[in-house]
């Protein structure tokens, strides 16, 4: 595996690839590599025969009050990972190089819309940072097909909506969550949680999993299954941020006509904004 922090290397070596026509699978990651990212890796290796996966935490989709100092850094662990699953490049580029001119002047990509409802209601200006920097990450690595997880539900429609608005060459793909064994979606956020909020942690999953049960057999009363959801949650010691069951690629309200639902969740334990989703399709 190449480790790459220079963006003008990054451009060579991707000229050598592009004329051996190879396919070039991208997945852009903010480090602290746990099996989710691992997965969107494999998969990746599936669809083409050079992988590059970026570890670059953006500072532009952290708002003023957020994690940016603390999040977890484990750069060693994570070279190691990505070297055992074959990993072409890892691209490490530094945020002198990524945002030149400083955050404030950056010139950004923004989704109308998809950014700012539900997360992006709780967190102005993300989505922003998030399709700013993957934009830029897509224009230096220049990938046929990137890879993104689908616990990030909305990141990955708002992506969607991006590649589409800008005609971007290269398809987009959504890996399927990878949970542990007790329910609780992997993220690099769980370590925040203490041993006694870990326990509390999958009541999350169980929640929206019930109610898309009750979605499944019938129920269309959305608002009493959110009432009563959000009633568990605190029961079990959460403080949910909220709960919204949409159309699954517009995110809007849901209609009758839908038959593809996603029932989205995000709640705090403590200072830990834990996110989930459950998508529900219906006959
Ligand atoms: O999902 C993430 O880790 C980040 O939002 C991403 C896509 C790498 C952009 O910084």
């Amino acid at each position: 595996m190449q480790i790459i922090t220079d963006i003008t290397q990054l451009r060579e070596l991707r000229r050598t690839w592009q004329s051996a026509k190879e396919a070039i699978a991208f997945v852009p990651t903010m480090g602290n590599l746990h099996q989710g990212h691992l997965a969107l890796v494999a998969e990746a290796k599936k669809h083409a025969s050079k992988v590059v996966v970026s570890i670059f935490v953006n500072p532009l989709q952290f708002g003023p009050d957020e994690d940016l100092d603390a999040y977890p850094r484990t750069i060693e662990q994570d070279k190691s990972s990505l070297e055992r699953l074959g990993v072409d490049i890892l691209f490490m580029p530094s945020v002198s190089d990524i945002y030149p001119r400083g955050l404030e002047q950056q010139t950004f990509v923004e989704v109308p819309g998809l950014s700012y409802m539900i997360c992006g209601a709780s967190r102005p200006g993300h989505f922003r940072g998030v399709a700013t920097i993957v934009c830029k990450l897509f224009n230096m690595v220049q990938p046929n097909m990137a890879f993104f997880g689908e616990k990030d539900f909305q990141q990955l429609q708002v992506i969607k909506a991006m590649v589409t608005d800008l005609s971007m060459n290269l398809s987009i793909h959504g890996v399927a969550t990878m949970r542990e064994s007790d329910g609780l979606a992997m993220s690099s956020r769980n370590n925040y949680l203490s041993q006694e909020q870990r326990k509390i942690a999958p009541r999350l999953y169980e929640v929206i999993s019930d109610m898309a049960s009750a979605i499944e057999k019938g129920r269309r009363d959305f608002s009493v299954l959110i009432v009563g959801a959000r009633q568990q949650l605190v029961e079990a010691g959460l403080k949910p941020d909220y709960i919204e069951v949409r159309a699954a690629e517009s995110l809007l309200q849901v209609g009758h006509e839908d038959k593809h639902l996603v029932i989205l969740a995000a709640a705090f334990l403590g200072k830990t904004r834990l996110i989930d989703n459950i998508q529900v399709k219906l006959n």
